[in-house]
């Protein structure tokens, strides 16, 4: 399978800009778009609550143990990667049990969730939903 990695750091090499912080591949540009993204729109409480507690043991900003781009932020769901949104290839490495790595485990609730966001093309919460303080 060809690595998105390789690829991010081709697009960043193409648009001589550095790695961001918003993910691999954004030009400057691209990343005040992102910014302004990420100030109106949020990911929903159930699958965020899932990033946050398996994806982003390693996929956080700064990422850790290797991940290639972090998975924190509504745009960074949102990157087109190789032709397609990153959402799309979380959806991929999910169902494929690639994703997540050992020693990192996703309990099949939790994967369902995840995957129903992913599948239904990753909207933005909706107005007015607000999490609760107690959701991981
Ligand atoms: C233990 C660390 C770790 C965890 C947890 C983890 N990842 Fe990753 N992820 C990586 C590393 C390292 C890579 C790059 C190497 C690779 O592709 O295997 C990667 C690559 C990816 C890729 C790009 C490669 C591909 O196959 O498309 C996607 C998409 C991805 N991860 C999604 C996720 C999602 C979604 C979760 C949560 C369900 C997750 N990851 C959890 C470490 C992790």
């Amino acid at each position: 399978m060809r690595s998105v990695f390789a690829l991010c750091v081709l697009a960043a090499m193409a648009a001589s800009a550095p790695l961001g912080t918003l993910g691999c591949g954004a030009t400057r540009h691209e990343m005040s778009d992102a910014a302004q993204l990420d100030e109106a729109l949020l990911i929903p409480c159930a699958p965020n609550a899932v990033l946050v507690q398996v994806c982003q043991q390693c996929h956080s900003s700064p990422m850790r143990n290797g991940a290639p781009f972090p998975l924190v932020t509504y745009s960074n769901t949102q990157l087109v990667i190789d032709g397609e949104p990153l959402y799309v290839h979380m959806g991929r490495a999910l169902d494929s049990d690639k994703m997540p790595l050992p020693p990192v485990e996703i309990s099949s609730d939790d994967k369902t969730v995840l995957l129903e966001w992913l599948t239904s093309g990753a909207p933005a919460r909706a107005d007015g939903e607000s999490c609760a303080s107690a959701s991981r």
